[in-house]
């Protein structure tokens, strides 16, 4: 309990999955947080868990896409005393998946739009927050698709791999200021987007993994609540795969 206790945190795609997962925990955990997406009755529903175990937390309709939508979250979230410790860029675009000869320029600018320029806006918007204060932790969910080849989905694939530049050059840049910044790269986890279970796929994913199975979305909130913590403050520039060990094989 308490291990992010009275901080601000922001999260992105903070309705569903794993984002909500981040959410409930970072609330379990003492921090009041703003949760944003752009499914606002499932955004509400998070609060009102959040609330329901004693935790402390608003909904905002936040497109990450747009840079106008990442400034306003952050204007809501600093209303409640001014500061913006935690910032977990989360929400991504999947789409279908397509290899090099079927994707389209569409699918490519909406990967771009959504999980690489909505990183880059909530960012750049929680910055100036995190270098006044002198402190800061933004951790950025990735995917294990970004450090191994696998399914045919190359959009996102090399969005996801172009957030991990992202990450160490700003936790380059940043860390002067104290301000940490880490990647995250979720295997497997059991969301709305992954495969069912009994299915051909999801018995793949399994068996790729050391540990035999999928992960839980509670699995990848608690090592983000631990990047988000003063538990990592001596923890910046990481990439930390939460996959079962898929990547170690
Ligand atoms: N589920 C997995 O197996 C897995 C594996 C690796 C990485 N990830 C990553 O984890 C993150 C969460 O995925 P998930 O499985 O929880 O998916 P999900 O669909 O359950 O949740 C994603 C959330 O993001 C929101 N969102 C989507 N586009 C948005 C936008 N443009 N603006 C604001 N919000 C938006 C959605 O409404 C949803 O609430 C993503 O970055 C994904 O790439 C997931």
């Amino acid at each position: 309990m308490n291990r992010v206790q009275e901080k601000v945190a922001v999260v992105t795609g903070g309705a569903n999955g794993i984002g909500n997962a981040i959410c409930e925990l970072l609330g379990q955990e003492g921090a009041w947080v703003l949760v944003t997406d752009i499914e606002d009755e499932a955004g509400r529903e998070t609060v009102r868990r959040i609330v329901k175990k004693g935790g402390r937390a608003e909904y905002f309709h936040a497109e990450v896409s747009r840079r106008e939508d990442a400034a306003r979250a952050m204007e809501k979230a600093a209303e409640h005393n001014g500061r913006i410790d935690i910032l977990c860029n989360n929400a991504a675009y999947l789409g279908e998946s397509h290899a090099v000869l079927e994707s389209t320029d569409e699918e490519w600018d909406k990967c771009i739009k959504v999980a690489l320029m909505g990183t880059h806006y909530f960012t750049k918007e929680a910055l100036p927050y995190m270098i006044r204060q002198k402190k800061g932790s933004i951790v950025n969910v990735v995917s294990i698709q970004a450090l191994a080849g696998m399914m045919t989905s190359v959009a996102y694939t090399a969005t996801k791999a172009a957030l991990l530049g992202y990450t160490l050059s700003a936790a380059y840049d940043y860390g002067p200021h104290n301000v940490r910044v880490n990647s995250l790269c979720p295997g497997p986890i059991h969301t709305r987007i992954s495969a069912e279970p009994g299915t051909a796929h999801y018995k793949w994913q399994c068996d790729n993994t050391v540990l035999g199975r999928v992960g839980s979305p509670e699995e990848v909130a608690w090592a983000a609540l631990f990047l988000a913590s003063d538990e990592a403050s001596y923890v910046t520039g990481v990439t930390l795969p939460v996959d079962g060990g898929w990547t170690s094989k």
